[in-house]
């Protein structure tokens, strides 16, 4: 009895630690690739490769720590896909922007849905090109003037509750303030919509997709995605299917008839042309779409922060209000008058206090590009290493904005390092133009032809509302106002923060 028994323990067992065993090698079979070329790195996990940790620790957090340890140049692994992350100032340059032919790709995005397949971010090659001359026209300063008055019909509601919070003395949620006003701001001008309540919950759905659909994004294999079984996206259906009935509906109304028309971001892509060639009905959709997912979420974030950092910083707060107050002055607008386009640019205090806002707290954690061809990266010993096609490099923007070899103190506030010049001449305003690479890291919006295309847009929207807002309002901290912020992890490389809370106080009775 006894050895029937453990004959056929034997027969169950051997099998299955065989099979465990042959699915162990499966899934670590490359995680020797970067160790064999040494370059160092942290250690993969078999299925997760180094992933897990920053799925469910702080990204920013675990991206600060790995740049401290393995340096500028480190090896990781997405699954079984080895990635490398270079924050070298000069190999930067040289991908972002020397090189960026070999570089203007993301990493491919799966999907099968028509809206999200178009999106110039997911798009590569040849027809990101195209799309993305032709989305340019409309971020140049003549089209972003046209548009500028949906953002001061924006600011009402957003005026509306910073009274209501100091009439009762209660604290106000930057993060629900802000998020409102971003959320007007782009409905208006690509959805010529004011958002209702249906609105708000599809549109939150294309922001709050839960973890699981970025990790099988990242880990699992295109193809089986792509099936007709799985048919996967890394965004809801619904809320896209939502979005592509309105702009259906809007597209058709303005063709039908021309006193529809409308100055917004939906009529400028409607309108974009080159050589003749203008961008499709799901073309135009798509890009609304994606100025919603990735111009909401940065936005808001970037108003809250400065904010914040405001209220933290009240000598800040007033060297601010009256260099705004200076301006508005000398260009003799009145109390409560709208603020005309070409007043937002003139105050260098405030392009210094945004600059420095994303550097301290900037949204995008993380950038991407993928080498089109092999191509060979010198790190600053003389090393070769080999980028080979169709892997993705990621730019630690949040490390490299934290690590004290590039600013000075870095947790502190100061917008004086995006004033005046350096010791050595080179023009620290430079950065304040929102891009750099070297000799400092500065890459809140991207370098290169794949930047941001909406950096402008997103600048003048801040302005705006900090504009209006500092010229009638004092932010303070109160005893809820947080003293470091906390961030949560979001499973994909975009700051995640709870309620942020300040005071407010009416500077004037109009
Ligand atoms: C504070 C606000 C914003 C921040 C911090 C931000 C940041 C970024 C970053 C870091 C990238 C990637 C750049 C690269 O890979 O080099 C990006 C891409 C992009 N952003 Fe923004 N963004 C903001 C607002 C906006 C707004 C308001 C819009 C549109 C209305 C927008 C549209 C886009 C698009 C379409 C891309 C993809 C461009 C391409 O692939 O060709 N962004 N953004």
């Amino acid at each position: 009895m006894f050895i029937i028994l453990h004959l056929t323990g034997r027969l169950v067992w051997c099998p299955f630690a065989g099979f465990i065993i042959c699915l162990y090698c499966f899934l670590t079979r490359t995680h020797g690739y970067w160790a064999e070329r040494g370059v160092p790195g942290p250690r993969p996990l078999p299925l997760f490769g180094t992933y897990l940790g920053q799925f469910f620790y702080s990204f920013h957090v675990s991206e600060e720590e790995r740049l401290k340890k393995f340096g500028h140049v480190y090896g990781i692994y997405e699954g079984t896909k080895p990635g490398l992350i270079v924050g070298d100032p000069v190999l930067l340059k040289d991908i972002m922007v020397q090189h960026s032919a070999t570089f203007y790709n993301r990493r491919s995005v799966k999907t099968t849905h028509p809206v999200m397949s178009n999106f110039l971010s997911s798009l590569e090659d040849k027809p990101w090109k195209r799309v993305r001359g032709l989305v340019r026209k409309t971020f140049k300063p003549r089209e972003l003037k046209s548009v500028h008055h949906l953002l001061q019909d924006s600011c009402l509601a957003l005026i509306a509750s910073l009274d209501h919070a100091a009439a009762t003395g209660s604290d106000i949620d930057l993060k629900n303030l802000f998020g409102a006003y971003t959320m007007e701001v782009i409905s208006r001008s690509c959805f010529a919509t004011v958002p209702d309540e249906e609105f708000v919950r599809n549109a939150s759905s294309l922001f709050t997709f839960p973890f699981w659909r970025k990790f099988c994004d990242y880990t699992m294999p295109k193809w089986f995605l792509d099936s007709w079984l799985v048919q996967f996206t890394v965004l809801p259906k619904a809320g896209m299917d939502f979005f592509r009935n309105i702009t259906t509906r809007l597209i058709a109304d303005r063709l039908a008839e021309p006193q529809n028309r409308r100055n917004d971001f939906l009529q400028l892509l409607m309108e974009a042309k080159h050589e003749g060639d203008g961008l499709s009905e799901d073309e135009i959709l798509s890009q609304s779409v994606l100025f919603y997912s990735v111009g909401y979420e940065t936005s808001s974030q970037l108003l809250t922060y400065c904010i914040y950092c405001l209220a933290l910083n009240p000598d800040l707060q007033d060297r601010l209000r009256k260099d705004l107050i200076r301006i508005l002055t000398e260009a003799n607008i009145s109390c409560d008058a709208d603020i005309p386009y070409d007043v937002l640019d003139q105050s260098d205090y405030l392009s210094a206090v945004i600059a420095e806002t994303l550097r301290l707290y900037n949204p995008v954690l993380r950038m991407e590009r993928k080498a089109v061809e092999s191509y060979i990266l010198h790190d600053q010993t003389g090393k070769e290493i080999l980028v080979e096609k169709d892997m993705v490099v990621g730019i630690p923007v949040w490390a490299l904005h934290h690590s004290d070899e590039f600013y000075p103190d870095p947790e502190r506030f100061d917008p004086e390092r995006f004033l005046g010049e350096d010791e050595d001449g080179w023009k620290k305003r430079a950065r304040s133009k929102f891009a750099n690479v070297d000799p400092v890291p500065f890459l809140p919006f991207g370098i290169g032809p794949r930047n941001c295309i909406g950096t402008r847009f997103a600048i003048m929207e801040t302005k705006m509302a900090l504009m209006i807002i500092l010229r009638d309002y004092r932010l303070m901290k109160t005893a809820g106002t947080k003293v470091p912020l906390k961030f949560f992890p979001t499973g994909r490389p975009l700051l995640g923060c709870d309620k942020v809370l300040v005071g407010v106080r009416k500077l004037k009775t109009n």
